[in-house]
């Protein structure tokens, strides 16, 4: 007997993405242009739009269906360029809904540029959480994430990420038709990778249809991704989040309590010092550097052979029973863990003597520069960044970039190869700074890196070569050599 139909229930209405304007900024209109308006009173005009447009740019504080922008009319194509310049800014964020007003999922652009796409699905694909997707508490709502993504999914209806969870297990796009989660919002899902299509691919790591991320643990590529610029949408750098909430750590830990033996007897007179220690106490941070008398090409040549140039190369096989694989070495000044040497060094240079203003590769075997062609657009966001991570009047005469080849460290180290890659960081940074004090040089280190910039600038994707440390090279000012 077939059940009362109205017992069956309505069909669910699909979902609409909208496109809502950030909290964190207005739109005003003034002498037929559009402005956006941060809280901070920075303003930025986004440029010439009819009186018409702003009725709808308007509406875009509650949210427009992103269905609607792109259509013939004009006003509309007004919007729809609008919308994409706010979305290049990282300004708009997409709530996902059934009706009007409520949000069941809101989808956060963690890069500028995020646009929602649906990737297409047949039945027959079968879909599976990536194993880099994570869902976490933040503040009263439960976010879907992953290192992988341009967005992130904020999700206000439990069943919702209950339906999602059990996609631990893969499902065909068939049956998840009949009781998944709505498809419209798998599509969104697996063009941002946080679900991927499984391509029988049933090895010990699925490589989710790219085989460098098999190379990945999951918190070495999360904390990759998420503590440097580039991929995410977190407030970043010097901003002092917890001042008012308790007092600055002190700078010397408290002496734990017993009899102290004290060394300061045994110091030799500052005139004994040996080169070394001179060196060592000599060495600070320069972050003005003299324009008139930039670092020249024989320096940068000598500075980059005695830091970091191949020093010797041998082979050895490693014994894992049946299987006995060659790994191939080249040893460089400083040390490294696992003697894997995988850090590279890429130099945008603003103002060298002898060498043309450009973006460079150091080949350390053959002790080379050989130039990349890129943008100078993104050659001169690189070196803004470094001005404005440094504070600095000027943009320094040479930026060397350390990019880290993950696989080379990820192939034999679990859980911890990331960790190392960030101590072989710290480790050239500072014999970056001690040649630099030794040639009568000027350097400083840089704490932040844009990974999506650098992706841009060499076409490597931010998970297979990538920028883990910034040293800022020149000829310093005189008062910052004597500083
Ligand atoms: C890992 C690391 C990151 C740093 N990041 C920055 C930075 O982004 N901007 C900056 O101006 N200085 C940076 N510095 C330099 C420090 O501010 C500097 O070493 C510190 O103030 C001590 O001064 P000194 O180097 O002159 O002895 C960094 C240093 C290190 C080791």
């Amino acid at each position: 007997m077939r059940a009362p139909a109205a017992k069956r229930g309505r069909p669910a209405r699909p979902q609409t993405v909208f496109v809502r304007l950030s909290d964190r900024v207005a739109l005003g209109y003034a002498n037929g242009r559009i402005i956006a308006q941060f809280e901070d009173g920075y303003e930025v005009s986004l440029g010439a739009f009819s009186a018409a447009a702003t009725q709808p740019a308007s509406a875009l504080r509650t949210g427009l269906p992103l269905a609607a922008l792109g259509a013939r009319a004009k006003t509309a194509a007004e919007i729809d360029r609008l919308v994409r310049q706010l979305a290049a800014m990282g300004l708009v964020e997409y709530p996902v809904r059934r009706s009007p007003t409520k949000d069941e999922i809101v989808i956060e652009p963690q890069m500028a540029g995020y646009w929602p796409q649906a990737a297409p699905l047949r039945n027959a694909d079968v879909l599976a959480l990536s194993r880099f997707a994570y869902l976490r508490r933040r503040g009263d709502d439960m976010v879907l994430e992953s290192p992988r993504a341009a967005a992130l999914f904020r999700i206000r209806d439990h069943k919702i990420t209950a339906a999602l969870a059990r996609l631990a297990t893969p499902q065909p796009v068939g049956e998840l038709r009949k009781r998944g989660p709505a498809i419209a919002l798998l599509a969104l899902l697996v063009d941002c990778g946080i679900l991927f299509k499984l391509e029988g691919d049933a090895s010990l790591r699925a490589a989710e249809g790219d085989r460098e991320l098999v190379l990945w643990d999951f918190h070495d590529l999360l904390f990759h991704a998420r503590s440097t610029p580039g991929r995410h949408a977190n407030p970043l750098g010097g901003l002092y989040p917890y001042a008012g909430v308790t007092p600055a750590p002190p700078a010397v830990r408290r002496r734990w309590p017993g009899k102290k033996i004290d060394l300061r007897e045994l110091l030799r007179a500052p005139a004994q010092a040996s080169p070394a220690a001179r060196l060592l106490h000599e060495r600070h941070s320069t972050r003005s550097f003299d324009d008139h008398r930039p670092i020249t090409l024989a320096e940068l040549a000598q500075f980059l052979d005695t830091t970091a140039h191949v020093v010797s190369t041998w082979q050895s096989q490693v014994d894992l029973g049946d299987a006995r694989p060659t790994v191939a070495y080249a040893t460089r000044p400083y040390p490294s863990a696992g003697a894997a040497y995988e850090l590279e060094l890429y130099l945008a240079v603003e103002k060298c003597d002898g060498l043309a203003r450009g973006f460079y590769h150091y080949d350390a075997g053959g002790h080379a520069l050989v130039p990349i062609g890129v943008g100078t657009q993104e050659l001169a966001a690189l070196l803004t960044e470094a001005r404005l991570s440094m504070d600095a009047p000027a943009a320094p005469q040479i930026v060397i970039t350390i990019a880290a080849r993950f696989g080379r460290v990820s192939w034999k180290y679990s859980s911890l190869a990331y960790a190392l890659i960030l101590k072989n960081v710290g480790v050239l940074i500072q014999t970056l700074y001690l040649m630099a004090t030794d040639m009568g040089l000027g350097g400083c280190a840089i704490g932040s890196t844009n990974i999506d910039l650098f992706a841009k600038m060499t076409g490597i994707e931010f998970h297979i070569e990538g920028p883990v440390g910034q040293f800022a090279l020149g000829r310093g000012t005189r008062s910052a050599a004597s500083d």
